[in-house]
């Protein structure tokens, strides 16, 4: 089931995503949430980090596994996913750094390294909500459009059209690593609720075909149409084309 949660600015929607993990963690203290980098979950990540400032909310005894890592960055290279991670979050909240996890982007062994993370998620008993952003491409974490859905964690190739997408991060696309480790679309749609974010007028058209278009690997995010429990928070411009198309479909 789609929940999809309309509000007009990205705040907002960050706002209403940090609810509902607050509401996880106050009747599931240990809970273990995946976590997704990029722009879309930043405002939540404001909220989350606000929330825990007042006194809300801990993430004590929270543990988390992130969906992927760029191959080749160090964690304290400012383009890592480990360093986004600290900065949006983990630096800002009470989390004890030894129950967070990110594949390792310098790991050479590519298959070993899969291996560590694939047993690392089952140690963890998957995650009690996975944390998401949709690539223009609908990619999800780094799985990119494919003849099928990918299982387990992979060492995945960027296709062109994501890393110029994520050119914007680094001095130029030369810069951006060409491959990342990445959660399979198996470890994703297991989780017990997914949180999509989105925001902008450049997310309002892939947003409406993976969540009402053919269920296919060439739309990697349309597996999402197959979890029970899934809640999209956008903003008013990348859920301009479902408030077209699909009106009743938006929970205002
Ligand atoms: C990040 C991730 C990616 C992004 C996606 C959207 O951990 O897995 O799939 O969620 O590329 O990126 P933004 O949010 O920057 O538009």
């Amino acid at each position: 089931m789609i929940k999809i949660y309309y509000s007009s600015t990205k705040k907002e929607a960050g706002v209403k995503a940090a609810n509902s993990i607050a509401e996880l963690l106050k009747s599931k203290p240990d809970a273990v949430l995946g976590l997704a980098t990029g722009s879309s979950p930043t405002a939540m990540y404001d909220e989350l980090a606000a929330m825990n400032k007042r006194g809300e909310i801990s993430f004590k005894s929270v543990k988390s596994i992130n969906l992927d890592e760029y191959i080749g960055l160090s964690a304290d290279h400012d383009q890592s996913y480990a360093y986004f991670m600290k900065e949006n979050l983990f630096g800002r909240v009470d989390i004890d750094m030894a129950n967070t996890n990110l594949p390792n982007g310098l790991a050479t062994d590519y298959a070993a390294e899969c291996k560590r993370y694939n047993e690392l998620y089952d140690s963890l008993g998957g995650t009690d909500i996975q944390v998401l952003g949709i690539g223009h491409n609908g990619h999800i974490a780094f799985n990119e459009p494919s003849e099928s859905f990918s299982k387990g964690t992979n060492a995945v190739t960027l296709k062109e059209s994501t890393i110029s997408a994520n050119a914007r991060f680094f001095a130029s696309a030369d810069e951006v690593p060409k491959m990342a480790f990445s959660m399979g679309i198996d470890q994703i749609t297991k989780s017990n609720k997914i949180i999509l974010l989105a925001d902008g007028e450049a997310k309002a058209e892939i947003l409406e075909r993976a969540l009402f278009g053919d269920i296919t690997p060439l739309v990697p995010a349309s597996a999402l149409q197959l979890v029970k429990n899934v809640e999209v928070y956008g903003d008013e411009k990348s859920l301009s084309i479902i408030k077209e198309k699909h009106p009743e479909a938006l929970i205002y």
